[in-house]
């Protein structure tokens, strides 16, 4: 599949994953979330909801709540360290984001009918040299991003079930979101809805 550059560091990857390896990718996602059940972030201060739960899988996990936003090696509510990185996530780590180290994190946003992710930056990570790497599941997503400020003009694409982007270098601290998810868009996921997955570096590697 041809990969199309949005803008430098910003390649999009269309039908990245065929149907049968998106369903492979979903029963280790369903796995991960046995294991590490779904939890609601909330919003450093406020304590709001985000309208998306969350899990993650990997050595270490994204998470948000009054304490602020950061990574720790354990579920929020079980305590439980994360499960394991499936390897499927690893192989797409290898092949996309062309950067020698291993992901140390993967975020799973589940996003049911009505779910959006307002626009914001991953910077919680030590290491900007690694890309974010990212992989939608089931319904269609409209993806919007900007520039590495705020107030940059913004565009957006539908990210479709089996879709990868993949930010890194100058694209690696753009602004992000998703506006709204097209009902229906796919029939992946029985129950509807959408799961992005995003594979992260967290730490910088340790010199040899
Ligand atoms: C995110 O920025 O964490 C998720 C983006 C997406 O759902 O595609
Ligand atoms: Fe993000």
């Amino acid at each position: 599949m041809t990969a199309l550059t949005l803008a430098p560091g910003l390649v999009y990857h269309p039908g990245y994953l065929d149907r049968a390896a998106q369903h492979g990718l979903l029963a280790a996602v369903r796995e991960v979330m046995r294991a590490a059940p779904l939890f609601t972030p909330r919003m450093p201060r406020t304590g709001r909801p985000f309208s998306v739960r969350m899990t993650n899988c990997g050595a270490l996990g994204w998470v948000s709540d009054e304490g602020g936003y950061r990574y720790q090696p354990t579920h929020p509510d079980t305590g439980a360290p994360w499960p394991a990185m499936p390897a499927l996530l690893v192989d797409a780590w290898n092949a996309l984001a062309r950067y020698p180290h291993p992901p140390e994190a993967c975020l799973v946003n589940l996003y049911a009918a009505g779910a959006r992710m307002g626009l914001h930056q991953d910077r919680d990570e030590e290491d900007f040299a690694a890309p974010v790497v990212s992989l939608s599941l089931g319904d269609t997503a409209l993806f919007r991003y900007g520039g590495a400020e705020r107030r940059a003009p913004t565009r957006s694409i539908k990210l479709a079930s089996g879709d990868a982007i993949v930010f890194g270098g100058p694209a690696r601290l753009i602004f992000h979101g998703i506006d709204r998810l097209l009902p229906h868009s796919s029939d992946l996921l029985q129950e509807g809805g959408r799961i992005n997955l995003t594979l992260r570096r967290v730490t910088c590697p340790k010199k040899a």
